[in-house]
């Protein structure tokens, strides 16, 4: 695919806001052959400075509850829909999350996860195409045709989510301790 090599965009310059606002394209990490992708909706600005996703406060929470299930950050993917910083952290446009899904498409296809954990609601909704409550849909699983590939994809809320409302720690521990069994790995495998 033009741009794309293995799973590393490069060169893209597609979104012309976007090519302005970001100081790098900032691709997924992780094992390519992992059995947890978790989609985030689009870099920030640590994430935009250091060049992977979720490094941020939101990083911390996503690795501090990958760490009580028994897993490591190392052991699973962690991507975007979106992988350039949008101007001031704005929300990604359809646009912008049309132009960037082939990239994403071919990422879940190549890796073939047990589960694809979306964080948040713009990532909820572009893989599962539909409007999306996060918050009452947290931890429900749906099948979904993505591209080429069928992903079971695990509703979860934003990681910076439980920074402001406390309530949703729980929420958020409980999925992220699903998508662990629903790949066979951590403590609850
Ligand atoms: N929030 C996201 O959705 N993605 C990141 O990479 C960081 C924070």
């Amino acid at each position: 695919m033009e741009h794309m090599e293995g799973l590393d965009v490069a060169g893209c310059t597609k979104c012309a806001d976007l090519v302005e606002s970001r100081s790098r394209i900032v691709n997924g990490v992780g094992p390519e052959d992992a059995e947890v992708v978790f989609v985030g909706e689009a870099p920030g600005a640590n994430e935009d400075e250091q060049g992977e996703p979720f490094v941020g406060r939101s990083g911390t929470v996503l690795d501090d509850a990958l760490r009580d299930v028994g897993l490591a950050r190392a052991d699973v993917r962690i991507t975007n829909c979106v992988r350039c910083r949008p101007p001031e952290n704005r929300d990604p446009t359809k646009e912008e999350l049309a132009n960037c899904r082939p990239y994403l498409e071919a990422e879940l296809e190549a890796v073939d996860p047990e589960a694809v954990v979306t964080l948040g609601k713009v990532p909820s909704q572009h893989l599962l195409g539909r409007d999306v409550a996060v918050t009452s849909e947290a931890g429900s699983v749906e099948t979904v045709t993505f591209g080429d590939a069928k992903l079971d994809v695990l509703v979860c809320v934003h990681p910076a989510a439980t920074l402001y409302d406390r309530s949703q720690e729980e929420t958020f521990a409980s999925t992220i301790e699903k998508a662990a069994t629903m790949a066979g790995t951590g403590e609850s495998g």
